[in-house]
């Protein structure tokens, strides 16, 4: 049987009405207590390292250990260089063998940002036939801008500029002249956790799916702080992909600093990251039930 890619599983996803996880991680303990759930729970995912995580993890140890999980655990698992903010960084985790990129110039010009991207797609196409890959690598690009970072919890409420947000027709024409198999818009979604809970812009998610069609995915970035029924609403207007990074960090951090406390003495880090491993158990299982994404391998 030939392995589904991730635009097989995307397709599916948006097909069946279920979205494919992306969970980020910046060290082996989080990488652990995700692919044993998902392996439990028979999900497959995407794992996303940023700029920060991967200069942390080590492009090659990431790329190493995702590999270790899919035959070890015979997981369907997707590396991703996420937020990767330049074309040269990109081409890092594409030659390091990262199975995705999202390149995000979302901070540029459009024309700008259109080009550059369409520099990493080539060059994503280019390198898939040149190594073979399994897989074609899969590239992400993204227009319109979120206002916050991941791993903050901001005490203040955020509200969100109009003019951040994504416009179909812009999106419509940077998916036509890049060729990117992934979209991440602005749709109300902010990085990071707000003292105010999101309120996503459906009619504008429905709106940028019809408008880039069924063929490329639409990703929600920011899924951290998002009430659940939210994320279901959203996966029905046309998300068929959702990020999670500080709702792990978070878990990860208590759960850490919990155990430190009660446990003053302890010193064998495999047994304080056990209490740390449990905590991202849970935190993933509860987001792979809510997306949907249960026995989809
Ligand atoms: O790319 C990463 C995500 O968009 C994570 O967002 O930290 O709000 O979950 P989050
Ligand atoms: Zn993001």
């Amino acid at each position: 049987m030939i392995p589904l890619e991730i635009k097989d599983y995307l397709n599916k996803a948006l097909k069946e009405g279920w979205a494919l996880p992306h969970f980020n991680v910046s060290d082996a303990v989080t990488l652990r207590g995700i692919c044993e759930t998902a392996k439990e729970l028979k999900s497959p995912l995407m794992i996303g390292t940023s700029e920060g995580e991967r200069n942390f993890i080590g492009l090659r140890q990431a790329v190493a250990m995702a590999r270790a999980y899919h035959e070890e655990y015979n997981l369907s698992i997707f590396l991703n260089a996420d937020h990767h903010r330049s074309v040269s960084a990109a081409q890092e985790a594409i030659n390091a063998g990262y199975d995705s990129v999202h390149i995000d110039l979302s901070a540029a010009q459009l024309e700008e940002n259109i080009k550059s991207t369409k520099e990493v797609v080539e060059y994503a196409r280019q390198m898939s036939n040149v190594k073979g890959q399994m897989s074609k690598i899969s590239v992400e690009g993204e227009v319109g801008y979120l206002v916050t970072e991941s791993s903050k919890i901001y005490k203040e409420v955020i509200e969100i500029p109009p003019e951040s947000l994504t416009r179909p027709e812009e999106a419509a024409r940077f998916v036509k002249e890049t060729g990117v198999n992934r979209f991440a818009p602005a749709v109300g979604n902010l990085h990071g956790i707000s003292a105010n809970a999101p309120k996503l812009d459906f009619e504008r998610i429905k709106a940028i799916r019809k408008a880039i069609g069924n063929e490329v995915a639409l990703v929600l970035h920011g899924g951290s702080g998002i009430p659940d029924d939210q994320i279901r609403e959203a996966i029905k207007c046309g998300i068929n992909n959702v990020h999670i990074n500080t709702e792990l960090r978070v878990a990860y951090a208590e759960a850490l600093r919990k155990f430190l406390a009660e446990h003053p003495d302890e010193t064998t880090p495999y047994k304080f990251f056990a209490s740390v491993i449990e905590a991202v158990r849970q935190k993933t299982a509860e987001k792979i039930i809510l997306f949907g994404s249960v026995h989809r391998i």
